[in-house]
């Protein structure tokens, strides 16, 4: 099995998933839409516990874009049932995993009972630690970075904020999970190269992985085999190939 090929001390730190392909894995099948995201909620499933297994410390699902607000009103109110669901039958075996469950987006769009379980969940769990679970829901990247620097301008306005201060470091802690890690990996399931307003700002230098699966065929053996693609790479954030082997000496 792939997971043999895994090197235990080179685990991603953070891997974000884009989990695509739930209608087109039920129109293959003749099946709705709907039943293409019901199955998709397995894959959460099996990729949560299989992340923690594997000893990802956090794991990010793009569950729901603000772009997705406009899909027909039934999908819409698919997805959030979904998303309820996994709230009320998983969070048990989370918070005895020590997961720890965190949301990033517009969650004021969310219906106040969905948003009150959320709230309720993260504060539940706040305090664990073996695993971070970031639900991205009503999320946009862009619509992260207005907002970031919404709250940027109002803190210059207020004194607290000196703006000739202002760098990346500065800016990145306005964003809605700043103690959080970059991404190391981002995989997207379902064939489509684009990043779809996903963690724009955060996936600078992430390794990306994309795999035809759909997202409901999608377990733990295939975020092993990303793993592994993962682990072959070099990641030389701007340097050569010589400086990031040897550090130390003036390659
Ligand atoms: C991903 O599957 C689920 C969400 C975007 C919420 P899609 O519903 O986008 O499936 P495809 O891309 O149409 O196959
Ligand atoms: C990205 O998938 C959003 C989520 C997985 C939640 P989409 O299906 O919405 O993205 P596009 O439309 O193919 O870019
Ligand atoms: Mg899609």
């Amino acid at each position: 099995m792939a997971q043999r090929r895994l090197q235990p001390d080179r685990i991603p730190r953070h891997v974000a998933i884009i989990m695509d392909g739930n209608g087109r894995w039920a129109e293959a099948r003749e099946r709705s839409r709907n039943e293409g995201h019901r199955a998709g909620l397995e894959s959460v499933r099996a990729v949560v516990r299989g992340a923690h297994e594997l000893g990802v410390k956090v794991l990010t699902l793009y569950a729901f874009s603000l772009e997705n607000w406009d899909r027909p009103k039934e999908e819409v109110e698919q997805l959030m049932r979904l998303l309820d669901r996994y709230l009320d039958s998983e969070i048990d075996e989370c918070h005895r995993n020590g997961i720890r469950l965190r949301a990033i987006g517009r969650l004021d769009r969310l219906a106040p009972a969905l948003r009150k379980k959320i709230d309720a969940a993260i504060e539940r769990t706040h305090e664990n630690r073996e695993m971070t679970l970031v639900f991205a829901v009503s999320y946009g990247g862009r619509a992260e970075i207005v907002d970031a620097a919404q709250r940027i301008a109002r803190d210059a306005e207020d004194g607290k904020l000196d703006v000739n201060q202002l760098d990346e470091k500065i800016f990145a802690s306005y964003l809605y999970a700043p103690d959080l890690p970059d991404p190391d990996l981002l995989i997207r399931t379902g064939s489509e190269s684009r990043v779809s307003n996903f963690l724009l700002w955060q996936v600078a230098y992430s390794e990306l992985y994309i795999t035809g699966t759909m997202w409901p065929d999608f377990r733990k053996t295939h975020l092993v085999e990303a793993l592994v693609d993962y682990q072959n790479r070099e990641r030389r954030y701007g340097l050569t190939s010589a400086q990031v082997r040897a550090p130390s000496e003036d390659a």
